[in-house]
């Protein structure tokens, strides 16, 4: 399976950005322990991070042609960004949703996902084995489409 893996804003400064709550890792430090899993075996990883709205909604087009699935952590965009909600729904590749920490026990503007309703799963609170969690899921769910 291609699986697109997108990070949004402010995860390129995972590593320094409040580890207390993020961990001690890069984002690139997640994505290559992600892609050592036993999960990601004989599956190709694309990925992209972006701070803009835009970016990411034109990434999302792009991966219609491209990809199986999607693995998304739209950072704070998940919390009020009705266009990636829109372009996710558009393209109607299925898509898991992940978090680094708890959204739903931290302050009450994270506890809203305007994200989730368009993604087949959302797993939050695990730090970086959000990312292994959704990704197994992902696959699994495509699997069992493609038979
Ligand atoms: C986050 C949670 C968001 O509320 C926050 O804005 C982020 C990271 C997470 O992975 O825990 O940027 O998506």
């Amino acid at each position: 399976m291609n699986i697109l893996v997108i990070n949004g804003p402010n995860l390129n400064l995972l590593g320094s950005r409040e580890p207390e709550i993020y961990g001690p890792e890069t984002l690139d430090e997640i994505m290559s322990w992600l892609a050592d899993q036993p999960e990601a075996r004989g599956h190709l990883l694309k990925y992209f991070q972006s701070n803009h709205e835009g970016a990411i909604i034109d990434r999302i087009h792009e991966a219609r042609h491209e990809v199986d699935g999607i693995l998304i952590n739209p950072g704070a965009y998940t919390h009020y960004s009705y266009a990636i909600r829109d372009a996710l729904a558009a393209i109607g590749i299925p898509a898991v949703e992940v978090h680094l920490s708890a959204i739903d026990q931290r302050e009450p503007f994270r506890r809203t996902s305007v994200i989730k309703a368009v993604c087949i799963s959302q797993i939050s609170g695990k730090g970086k084995e959000s990312y292994q969690i959704g990704l197994k899921y992902l696959l699994k769910e495509l699997i069992e489409r493609s038979n």
